[in-house]
């Protein structure tokens, strides 16, 4: 019975060429923390990244050269200290820690030499000293002050993967050690990349190490698996005093990335095999991530909105488009509701019916024509896949007489009465003669 086997292998290649064409011509910024770039998995880790880069994904990296500019410095008997997590590179350790870092970023070169990507390390970084910060003096420690951006996209254009070293320059060419978290951020954020990834040796954020605000969801093992930016500003708020500690950090640089208008900002553990593919292609959710407040006009159905929203469904029952719902029922069904507000005005609407089946009913979806192709719609129902998915349902489901094809271009596929839960089966309403289309979540 081979049939199945091969269904599921046709189901897969689908999911990824849609995931393909989605992420066409995006950007993907890649910062690979030193303890990983030793790993076992490092050549597979980059074995993805050049697929990716085939997929027609523009992807940079930044690998951290902590280590092995550690080990230099103690090579060559030169001692360090650093401050609150930052090295003190003095004038004598400079061209030690230059070399370190050059060689950090062949290292990473030639794995994607080997795999026939065609890379390049560049000097496409203005920096400047840190300077004396609470008396401490940096020396030639600097700050990433802006990327050469032509220079960069220029290289993109032409296929080539840029690997960035965590040196900067000066506008007279002297060399600055930058932080290869903060360079990685400000390139996320120059080029509006769709994802910066941190590849750290760590699972994610936990609970148990810091206040977390209230309004983040934790997973069962007490990981944030994801926060919006403002829900990041709030947990940077709350853990003041963990400046040093690198989730602190990492969440700081997320939340400057996402101010930026980075969508997604990806903290995995680069231990698990094949974590950036899991990441993007899968919705495991692995690690921690910090996103872009895209729903922020989307929230919950009130009582005082069931008039507008009846309003705003009106014209589509009478067209037939809807079902017709009282005010009354929606007095009683609102809570499984969202609505789409801007300036205090409901623009769209739409609900998610919970099946003791584990799976749930998109309905009622409704964006106000004059307020039409803005994404508004897109938004809604995002909003309640990203909800269900939070909930562990396995399945959403929806109901439509005229609008396959627009489900159809968010990833639903056709299905049949069979694959409705057994009280909805019953209801199904003959004289409609709705189409069913599915989005699986597992
Ligand atoms: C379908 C609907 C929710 C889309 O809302 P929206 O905010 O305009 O959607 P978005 O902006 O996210 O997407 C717009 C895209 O979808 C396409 N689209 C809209 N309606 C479509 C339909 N019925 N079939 C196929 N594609 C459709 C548009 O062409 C548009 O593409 P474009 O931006 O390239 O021009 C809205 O038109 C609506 O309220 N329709 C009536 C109610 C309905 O059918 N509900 C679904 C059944 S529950």
């Amino acid at each position: 019975m081979a049939e199945p086997n091969v269904q599921e292998h046709v189901e897969l290649i689908r999911e990824v060429f849609s995931y393909a064409n989605r992420f066409q011509d995006s950007t993907f910024v890649i910062q690979v923390d030193y303890t990983i770039l030793d790993h076992p998995y490092l050549p597979n880790l980059v074995k993805d990244l050049v697929l990716l880069k085939q997929a027609g994904i523009n992807t940079i990296l930044v690998p951290g050269a902590k280590g092995r500019i550690d080990d230099v410095l103690t090579r060559y008997g030169i001692s360090w200290e650093s401050r609150r997590g930052i090295r003190i590179a003095t004038i004598e350790a400079i061209p030690f820690i230059k070399m370190a870092a050059f060689d950090t970023a062949n290292s990473l070169l030639t794995l994607l030499t080997a795999h026939n990507a065609n890379a390049v390390i560049g000097n496409w970084v203005k920096a400047r000293a840190r300077g004396v910060e609470n008396g401490i003096d940096y020396h030639e420690s600097g700050i990433v002050e802006r990327i050469k951006i032509n220079q960069l996209r220029a290289v993109l254009d032409q296929g080539i993967i840029p690997v960035f070293p965590c040196i900067g320059w000066s506008a007279t060419g002297r060399p600055y050690n930058v932080s290869s978290r903060q360079l990685a951020s400000t390139l996320a954020s120059e080029l509006h990349a769709e994802k910066l990834f941190f590849i750290t040796d760590t699972a994610g954020l936990f609970g148990k190490d810091y206040v977390i605000p209230e309004s983040v969801d934790m997973t069962a093992d007490g990981r944030v698996s994801r926060m919006t930016v403002s829900e990041a500003r709030d947990f940077l708020e709350a853990n003041r005093g963990s400046e040093a500690e690198t989730m602190y950090e990492l969440v700081e640089y997320a939340c400057a990335s996402g101010v930026h208008g980075v969508e997604r900002i990806h903290i995995v553990d680069g231990r698990i095999e094949g974590v950036i593919l899991k990441e993007i292609f899968s919705n495991l959710g692995l690690g921690t991530m910090v996103h872009a407040n895209i729903y922020q006009s989307v929230r919950t159905m009130r009582q005082e909105d069931v008039p507008d929203v009846y309003r705003l469904m009106g014209p589509l029952v009478e067209q037939g488009v809807l079902v017709q719902r009282t005010e009354e029922k929606l007095s009683e069904i609102y809570p499984d509701f969202v609505v789409y507000e801007t300036d205090g005005t409901i623009h769209g609407c739409a609900a998610l019916h919970q099946f003791p089946s584990g799976d749930a009913e998109i309905a009622g979806v409704a964006v106000d024509p004059r307020y039409s192709h803005l994404g508004i719609g897109h938004k809604l129902i995002s909003f309640l896949v990203e909800k269900a998915r939070r909930l562990g349902l396995g399945r959403v489901f929806v109901l439509t007489t005229s609008t396959s094809d627009w489900f159809d271009a968010l990833g639903f596929r056709e299905g049949s009465r069979e694959d409705l839960p057994e009280d909805r089966r019953l209801r199904y309403d003959e004289t409609r003669r709705s189409r069913i289309m599915a989005l699986d979540l597992s």
